[in-house]
């Protein structure tokens, strides 16, 4: 009997080692995450992620996207709705939220004590229905950016308002095509994606012209003040904004910039790190300011950007994924991000960070820009959002583009848009 006991007994501690043995690499997940790559987010991400690495024992494999966040969503969309596995954390574009919440984990329980640490407005755009729906790990306002030498040669003020702009960058540019053919005046995003919606919102935003579709719902796209702000802004298309702008999206026009061979750009603050680094040629020779208005007196518009992490509710390895997403919204990951990639945070407290505040001056500046920024409207309109944003940024860009005038345009997007939505959004 006892014989008996004792085999069983030691036939128990056996499997047990074993099982120590096996369940050891088990425990470790690799864990996949989709981000877009624009600027030097894919480099730094392994910085980035090694202290998680370490203290879990888990992997991240990032795989990356298109620059562009239409593209990533259209993706995004289709491995969601066949259910993939494949995919464990996806990094989520601020807009995003009302359309994918059904496939993400309600991180509202996980997060109790650090999303009250987030700035609230940010964690509210993440929320739908009382689910939280992703992490913010990022914000993202836009800046006009320009260059400091050449405002002094050509002794041109900082503009105020979009027509000052266009006639600064006019007298740069004709100065300096004299000796640098491939020198422009303003550089933006006019390609047919996301990236041109924001542009389009602060010309039309700042012109009095609204915010496409209001908070009631109500479209109000087509206006005199919308139409006018667009042809401002076409007359740049050639001018002082090369043809190819129409193809530009935030890299292309930091291309440009970087080499030095534009006076102004819009552009997100991640820019603003690299335009300093020291493969820049206009390291040192620039600063930021707020994107002009239609007439002085009017208030400046920059659209709220800014990304987030959601995990799959289709992961198989939900534990891992949660803490990875933890820990990129937390402060540690935050400030790492805002001092290698100049992305503003998103957690309250590092405003006031000295490390951060001396590696990029931008970021302290910029907390009153972002928290005035401008929403796109993709909380009035729920799911139709991506719908909503593709036939704004084509009528944008077929008249940007001379394929119709603003106000055809425009009347036909309206009446598109009233259809969309039907009885209601
Ligand atoms: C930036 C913003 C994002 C926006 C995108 C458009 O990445 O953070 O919100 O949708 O630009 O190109």
């Amino acid at each position: 009997m006892s014989f008996g006991y004792r085999g069983r007994a030691m036939r128990t501690a056996a499997v047990a080692a074993m099982l120590a043995v096996v369940s050891a690499p088990v425990m470790a997940d690799e864990i996949f995450y989709v981000s877009g790559a624009v600027g030097n987010a894919v480099e730094n991400f392994k910085t980035l992620v090694k202290p998680w690495e370490e203290a879990t024992g888990h992997t991240v494999t990032m795989v990356p996207m298109p620059a562009s966040t239409t593209d990533q969503f259209a993706q995004y969309r289709l491995w969601l709705a066949a259910g993939s596995a494949d995919i464990d954390v996806y990094q989520t574009d601020v807009i995003w939220a009302p359309q994918l919440a059904d496939s993400f984990v309600d991180l509202s329980e996980v997060a109790k004590d650090l999303a009250p640490t987030h700035f609230p407005s940010i964690i509210e755009s993440q929320t739908v229905g009382g689910k939280l729906v992703a992490l913010p790990i990022f914000t993202d306002a836009p800046a006009l950016y320009y260059r400091t030498d050449l405002l002094e040669k050509y002794g041109v003020a900082v503009p105020k308002t979009w027509a000052e702009l266009t006639t600064a960058a006019q007298t740069i540019q004709d100065g300096e095509k004299a000796t640098n053919p491939d020198f422009w005046g303003f550089v933006w995003q006019g390609n047919s994606y996301e990236g041109l919606t924001c542009n389009a919102l602060e010309w039309v935003k700042s012109h009095g012209g609204g915010q496409i579709v209001e908070s009631d719902g109500t479209v109000s796209i087509n206006n005199p003040n919308t139409i006018a702000a667009l042809e401002q802004a076409k007359a740049w298309v050639g001018t002082i904004s090369p043809g190819g702008v129409l193809a530009y999206q935030e890299e292309e026009a930091r291309g440009v910039w970087q080499t030095g061979n534009a006076a102004f750009m819009r552009n997100w603050p991640y820019a603003y790190g690299l335009g300093n680094g020291d493969d820049s040629a206009v390291k040192g020779l620039f600063t930021v300011t707020t994107l002009p208005v239609g007439k002085e007196g009017d208030p400046s518009a920059a659209t709220l950007g800014g990304w987030n992490v959601a995990v799959s509710k289709y992961s198989t390895k939900q534990e891992a994924a949660i803490s990875l997403a933890m820990y990129l919204a937390g402060p540690e990951a935050q400030k790492q991000r805002a001092i290698a990639e100049s992305n503003l945070p998103t957690i309250v407290s590092l405003y006031d960070d000295a490390d951060i505040a001396a590696a990029q001056p931008i970021i302290p500046q910029w907390k009153d820009v972002f928290l005035n920024a401008v929403p796109r409207p993709s909380a009035p309109t729920l799911g139709k959002y991506a719908e909503v944003s593709s036939k704004f940024f084509n009528a944008v860009h077929a008249t940007l583009s001379g394929n119709g005038s603003a106000a055809d345009n425009l009347a036909a997007l309206e009446a598109d848009l009233n259809d969309l939505k039907g009885d209601a959004w």
